[in-house]
């Protein structure tokens, strides 16, 4: 009988038949091996040292090892390796195609994992909307996330930097990193832009909740939250098995311009708009991607699918179609950043549709972003994330929140 060795650090639920799995596992002490049997739930275990000599007698007409370029990064993954490893025939070519497949499309036990940190990661943001207040450092509102997922989820880890973007902060979209660290003050009359997920047993999630600092909505405020909800839940609706991930994206921007066009910031057809890429002036990133082990997951461009070398769509992490089972984001956005306005108005074929007197009320604004996980079923889609998502929801929820003893204040009195 023939026989594949896959060498690997990762946990694989779908292993094919006549293959060996070999887990690198690590522990506090030296436990016997049954121990690890039965904690993941392997056939065998044995101890690092003795990997040479274990796989030799198992006489493997290949070993697999994991080696294979990130579509997002570019970065090309490590494969493991061993004193001893020479003797074997390797192939380091297989192996990373088919476990980025078997990452794609969830297991029942996977999908339970992402319930629950979406679950405590909706609380956590939750929290948050009733803690805020003017006055207060953006990066406050990050330590209580993170304080709320690892003290009631068990979450130690977030699975990205928070993204805590306040006032016109809320336009950067990758903001709160070292060089920006979530350190403004929040004031009265903010839009938070606030971006955070936790993470258990390295299963992410990625939620994204928009919302006023003071708890009230513009005029303004409330219209281009809404628009970007509009977007969201249109997308929401057609999810299903067979969609094409760009179209999505494509339907997001569509929206998008329309209500852009309602609100009298830009003017003329929209499928004229469309065909000069005007909905990535005011949505520069993908619609979503796929979650799991990493909060952008692999697997999103397989061989055989292509990047779409335009503006918005090329920022897609994937144009797969999309399958049951498998775990995105819908992050609409729209987003009023001065230098992408300034390409436009400096572009004949897009200025034509911009009415720059109304749009000048929008500079500074920042922007909105509504971001919610989603498990694609046999006929549409499982919603994971659950937070006030309407304009009323939201402001009844803060206010609600905000008359109430602020659970933060009791956080901090407790350690006193
Ligand atoms: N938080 C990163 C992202 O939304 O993709
Ligand atoms: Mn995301
Ligand atoms: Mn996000």
């Amino acid at each position: 009988m023939s026989r594949r060795i896959q060498l690997s650090c990762c946990r694989v639920e779908k292993k094919p038949r006549d293959t060996v799995l070999i887990l690198v596992l690590c522990s506090d002490r030296i436990h016997p091996p049954e121990f690890f049997k039965k904690k993941y739930a392997v056939d065998e275990v044995h101890y690092v040292t003795e990997i040479s000599s274990v796989l030799a007698l198992k006489k493997p007409d290949v070993l697999l090892t994991l080696r294979g370029v990130n579509t997002d990064s570019g970065n090309v993954s490590k494969e493991a390796s061993f004193e001893g490893i020479s003797q074997f025939n390797v192939n380091n070519k297989i192996l990373h195609p088919e476990i980025a497949e078997c990452r794609v499309i969830k297991t029942d036990m996977e999908l339970e994992v992402l319930r629950y940190t979406n679950k405590v990661s909706s609380e956590a943001h939750k929290e948050v909307m009733k803690a805020v207040k003017a006055g207060m450092k953006e990066y406050e509102m990050e330590s209580l996330f993170q304080h709320y997922c690892y003290a009631r989820g068990g979450m130690r880890h977030t699975s990205y930097t928070c993204i805590c973007g306040s006032g016109e902060n809320s336009s950067v979209l990758h903001y709160g990193h070292a060089g920006a660290p979530n350190d403004r003050t929040i004031q009265d009359g903010d839009l938070c832009l606030f971006d955070m997920g936790g993470e258990y047993y390295c299963y992410g999630s990625d939620i994204t909740c928009t919302f006023p600092a003071n708890g009230k909505f513009t005029p303004d405020q409330r219209a281009i939250y809404e628009a970007v909800l509009k977007s969201s839940r249109a997308v929401m609706k057609a999810v299903k098995p067979g969609v094409a991930w760009p179209d999505m994206h494509r339907l997001a921007d569509r929206v998008h311009l329309e209500e852009l066009t309602k609100i009298g910031i830009l003017k003329g057809n929209v499928d004229d708009m469309v065909k000069v890429h005007l909905g990535a002036i005011f949505m520069p990133h993908g619609l979503g991607h796929l979650l799991g082990i990493d909060v952008h997951d692999v697997g999103g461009y397989p061989e055989g699918v292509e990047r779409i070398d335009l503006p918005g769509l090329r920022s897609l992490r994937t144009a797969r179609s999309l399958e049951q089972g498998m775990v995105l984001t819908i992050e609409p956005g729209i987003y009023f950043i001065d230098h992408l306005l300034d390409q436009a108005l400096h572009d004949p074929a897009q200025s034509c549709f911009i009415n720059n007197d109304v749009l000048q009320r929008f500079r500074g604004f920042g922007g909105v972003r509504i971001e919610d996980d989603i498990a694609v079923t046999a006929t549409g889609m499982e919603l994971l994330t659950c937070v006030p998502r309407t304009v009323e929801e939201i402001e009844a929820f803060m206010a609600e929140g905000q008359s109430s003893a602020k659970s933060f204040d009791r956080l901090s009195s407790q350690k006193q």
